[in-house]
């Protein structure tokens, strides 16, 4: 184990899907898979879960899908953000079905359509209080509608912003939006559960549901223990370790003072790899189940621990740290960086090799 790796485990993404579309009451359930897969891996994500039964696939942007599409010819892959100007060939030639999220879009799209019987099925989205991307309720009005009904379109799609309290009235206020959206526009697939929405009543689920963060181990409830299996290990090579001879300082700044006959460990992995800074002093590291308190500042390749309290015969024989498992998982991070579970995971490098189990 010479270099940072982050080890994803595809059985527990599959277990994890399986677990979401059981609360779907085993119905269709797509899969968010942008951003690299959360940082784990779209392509090996994306080939685990067609396996398990998953048909479509959600990235945010072109260049993403075309990342998918090279691997996976024959996959329905939808993206977010949808044909952006001068992209439309490239979504006809590679067979992507475009997210409208504007009126402009819409009539680009229905033209496109009318010239090139190729190109694929649209996704309406609408914006039902989200506040960020796609269309008004207010342009659903009759021409509108018409044009929507003239697209070849598959799916309806909005957004919940507050999915993740479960108890939010944002949650309803949002849904009866889309039921009404629903009535004019009875011919479209409904999608519109995230990880977060499986968990409120199944109406509010749509036909098709499009889980992201749940699948890659992430806690999707703000306030409800996690259900989810973890998915990620990060472990990081053991450079050095050395033993103090007297009270002294570790690391830049000299912001941590360990007593004489401290050992410290060093390990290969730092902020240049996506371990935050502002976590210095607050992560463990663990060989096997011995916890290791992080000491001194996260640098950009390496990181210190106070290994004192492992027997030295396990410190010799160890080659590698975890910083990232079941002990402390991403949603533990995401507490000690102060952030979400989805910064803890997209934030990990590329320079730290993945390595897949099955
Ligand atoms: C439009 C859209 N749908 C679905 C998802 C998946 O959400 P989550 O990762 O919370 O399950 C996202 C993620 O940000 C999204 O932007």
């Amino acid at each position: 184990m010479s270099q940072a790796t982050l080890n994803v485990d595809l059985d527990a993404v599959v277990a994890n899907w399986k677990f979401l579309k059981n609360l779907h009451n085993g119905k269709q359930t797509s899969a968010v898979v942008k951003a690299d897969s959360y940082g784990l891996g779209a392509i090996q994500v994306t080939k685990a879960l067609i396996k398990a039964g998953c048909e479509r696939f959600f990235v945010a942007t072109l260049s993403e899908a075309l990342d998918l599409r090279a691997k996976l010819p024959t996959i329905k892959i939808y993206v977010f953000q949808g044909a952006l100007k001068d992209e439309e060939a490239e979504y006809i030639h590679h067979h992507i079905h475009p997210v409208i999220n504007t009126i402009q879009a819409l009539k680009t799209w229905l033209k496109i359509q009318h010239e090139n019987p190729t190109a694929l099925e649209a996704a309406i989205h609408i914006d039902s209080g989200m506040n960020r991307l796609g269309l008004n309720f207010s342009d659903l009005n009759e021409p509108n509608l018409q044009a929507i009904k003239s697209l070849r379109a598959d799916l309806l799609m909005t957004h919940y912003a507050s999915a993740s309290d479960l108890d939010s009235p944002q949650n309803a206020a949002q849904f009866d939006l889309m039921q009404q959206a629903e009535q004019m526009l009875p011919h479209l697939t409904t999608c519109y559960a995230n990880s977060a929405a499986h968990f409120l009543p199944a109406k509010y689920h749509g036909d098709v549901t499009r889980p992201g963060c749940a699948l890659y181990g992430i806690n999707p409830l703000d306030n409800a223990a996690d259900m989810m299996q973890n998915v990620a290990t990060l472990t990081a090579p053991i450079l050095q370790l050395r033993t103090l001879d007297k009270h002294e300082t570790v690391g830049y700044g000299a912001t941590e003072t360990l007593p004489a006959g401290s050992k410290i460990l060093t390990a290969g992995i730092g902020y240049a790899d996506g371990i935050h800074r502002t976590a210095s002093h607050r992560l463990y590291g663990f060989i096997g189940d011995y916890k290791l308190p992080q000491i001194g500042r996260v640098t950009m390749d390496m990181t210190c621990y106070d290994a004192s309290n492992v027997p030295e015969k396990i410190l010799q024989q160890a080659t590698y740290i975890e910083i990232l498992n079941h002990q402390q998982t991403v949603n533990d991070l995401a507490r000690i960086y102060k952030t979400i579970g989805y910064e803890v995971l997209t934030s990990i490098s590329q320079r730290v090799k993945r390595k897949y189990t099955k």
